[in-house]
């Protein structure tokens, strides 16, 4: 009967990486927690926050809008990075997941990464409007051809899914930007309404910011938006030698 079955308990066994910075003697490890799925929402951050809740309060996360607004949930869930509030939950009872922070980050506590870096990258690239023409009184208008260039680039949330998933970012990430940093700056670049894109195109010319992406594409892969960081990054190479 649907009602007995229902009340059959289907544990899922979950294997969070856990580190605090107050308790330095205890090494990074990973703590499981079984969890009913039949009490359990639909997607990997109610997994967690149940966790957080009914168990074990000082499991650390982040996550504030819970529908892929925000990009603060972002970690690495079975093996890929991805938004926890986006990543529905199998609940497949034989299958254990593993959960991790963003790889090659430095951690502030469990599945909390250290993004200071990231963002004084982001605002390395100069992430707004410059321009040489006087600024309407009212709105800065662009034919409808022109905004459709911003599609793909705009929605990013500037989660670091894809710049964490990217090997040369892992190794060389205090000069490399990253394709998270690189998309925005191409986002610049394609407004038509932005008079610097030359100066954008200078702050890149060297051997790190723009020239370590050797097209590997996990970037493209992992993106929880569907958005094409590594095509915004070719691209950027192609003005770059055609102008
Ligand atoms: S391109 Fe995608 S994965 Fe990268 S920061 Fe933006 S939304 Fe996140
Ligand atoms: S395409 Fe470039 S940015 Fe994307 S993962 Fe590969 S090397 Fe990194
Ligand atoms: S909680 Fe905002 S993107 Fe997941």
């Amino acid at each position: 009967m649907a009602t007995a079955a229902a009340k059959t308990p289907n544990m899922k066994t979950f294997k969070i990486y856990r580190w605090n910075p107050d308790t330095p003697e205890v090494k990074p490890h990973m703590k499981a927690y079984d969890l009913d799925m039949n009490e359990c929402g639909p997607m990997v951050l109610d997994a967690l926050l149940k966790i957080k809740n009914e168990f074990d309060s000082s499991l650390t996360l982040r996550r504030s809008c819970r529908e892929g607004i925000c990009g603060s949930c972002a970690m690495n869930i079975g093996g890929r990075n991805t938004l926890a509030c986006l990543c529905k939950l199998d609940k497949d009872s034989g299958k254990e997941l593993k959960i991790y922070p963003l790889p090659h980050m430095y951690i502030v506590r469990d599945l909390v990464p250290d993004l200071t870096h990231f963002y004084k990258q982001y605002k390395s690239i100069q992430p707004y409007l410059q321009s040489d023409k006087p600024m309407p009184v009212r709105e800065n208008l662009q034919s409808v051809e022109d905004r459709h260039k911003l599609d793909g680039l705009y929605e990013c949330i500037l989660c670091a899914c894809c710049s964490t998933s990217c090997p040369s970012y892992w190794w060389n990430q205090q000069e490399y930007l990253g394709p998270a940093v690189l998309m925005q700056a191409y986002r610049w670049m394609v407004d038509t309404r932005d008079t610097a894109t030359k100066a954008r195109q200078a702050m890149l010319q060297n051997s790190m910011s723009l020239y370590r992406c050797h097209t590997i594409m996990n970037c493209s892969k992992t993106c929880p938006k569907g958005l094409n960081p590594g095509g915004a990054i070719a691209e950027i190479k192609k003005s770059m030698a055609f102008d």
